[in-house]
């Protein structure tokens, strides 16, 4: 039987905190509805005591949506997590996200806190929204930075005092896929009570590893993978989600995992996401890029015409894209190029297209781009008895 995963969006949050983003209130509604068609488990809406903006989009977002569970992220402060309360405490299916840093660097460069008071903070903290909230989960900050046996001691406690779901964030994208997968390892065979709570991997992607790494924390007992769409976030960003539930399903056969996740929604969202930030997406990038399932050379176009798969492991329209594209350009045989002709609504005979396809190859040499009007033009050019 196949693993259920699920998936946390925090491009409302984490996103956010992308250089130069900010959502207003409608723009949250309309991402959140949007995410509610992906299959989203649990959106993280913002952070309530940022702002009373905030807070009041937060609150909206969780009044818009029915699917997913609404959350709002917390320090281990009274005031953050009343605000929370405030914002969020009379509305059905929404919970509270806290976090404080657990690792030494944290510890003692950012906090000035001993082991001792940030165990006590932690606790405190989710015995408080305890009181308020069912879901409630809780996140080291600089997990993968931090001695895996207080990993495991803070654990322990928060799951005592109510936690829910615990998060081990790769927070400056600094692990690999072995040391997280031991760091999850660590947690399950060390922490009394790890059996009641949901685990959860949230990764960065300051050195690019940050699909890598989600997939060796689900492989590893990790049952929640959290990410933006598009990879937006802190500095490099957070994990793509669109990646992780398109490898999620394109391997089913490898992982046997199964998501909420409609991918034929994805390239709406990804879209909508890029408008709203103003962040266009590079046309290289896995899954969504423009060139995802576009093809160049003549070799690939030629497989492609015979049979998608050759060259094409998902299709376009499985994650809502249009159709598969042929670039025309000097790579392209003849094939493509008689092809686009068909498309275009031109019937070309083979005598035609030998003589056209070398026009085409001169032309292609000195022009890198080939529109449609370019072979429509070689065509007519054409003499007709060719
Ligand atoms: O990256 C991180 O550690 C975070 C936490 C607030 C969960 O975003
Ligand atoms: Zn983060």
């Amino acid at each position: 039987m196949a693993k259920r995963i699920y998936f946390f969006d925090t491009t409302l949050r984490d996103g956010e905190q992308t250089p130069g983003v900010s959502f207003n209130l409608d723009e949250k509604v309309e991402i959140a509805l949007r995410l509610e068609n992906l299959g989203i488990d649990i959106i993280e809406a913002g952070f309530a005591n940022a702002s009373p903006g905030d807070a009041e989009a937060i609150r909206a977002v969780a009044k818009a949506v029915s699917g997913p569970i609404v959350v709002s992220l917390a320090r281990t402060n009274k005031d953050d997590i009343d605000a929370v309360i405030n914002t969020l405490g009379d509305i059905d299916n929404t919970g509270i996200h806290i976090f404080i840093a657990t690792s030494p660097i944290h510890r003692e460069r950012k906090l000035g806190m001993t082991k001792e008071q940030v165990l006590e903070k932690a606790v405190e903290s989710v015995s408080y929204a305890a009181k308020y909230f069912k879901h409630i989960e809780f996140s080291c900050e600089d997990a993968t930075r931090t001695e895996l046996e207080f990993l495991s001691e803070v654990a322990e406690k928060v799951v005592e005092a109510g936690a829910t779901v615990l998060n081990f964030p790769d927070t400056v994208g600094y692990t690999t896929p072995e040391e997280y997968t031991k760091l999850f390892q660590y947690v399950l065979e060390n922490t009394k009570g790890i059996e009641k709570v949901r685990l959860s991997c949230h990764c960065h992607d300051d050195l690019g590893m940050a699909l890598s790494n989600s997939i060796a924390a689900i492989q590893a007992g990790a049952v929640q993978v959290e990410g933006c769409i598009n990879g937006i976030g802190e500095r490099a960003g957070n994990v793509a989600l669109e990646e992780v539930a398109a490898l999620l399903e394109t391997r089913k056969d490898y992982f046997n995992i199964q998501t909420g996740i409609k991918l034929k929604e994805i390239a709406k969202t990804s879209k909508l996401i890029s408008r709203l930030t103003g962040i266009a997406i590079p046309p290289n990038k896995a899954v969504i890029g423009g060139n995802a399932f576009s093809h160049s050379s003549g070799i690939h176009q030629d497989g492609v015409i015979k049979d998608k798969a050759t060259y094409e492991i998902m299709t376009p329209e499985s994650i809502g894209f249009n159709e598969t594209k042929l670039v025309l350009g000097k790579l392209s045989g003849r094939n493509a190029l008689k092809k686009r002709y068909e498309e275009l609504g031109y019937s070309v005979n083979e005598a035609q297209l030998k003589e056209i396809f070398k026009k085409y190859k001169e032309l292609a040499d000195r022009k890198k781009d080939i529109f449609d009007e370019d072979i429509i033009a070689l065509l007519e050019t054409q003499p007709k008895n060719a």
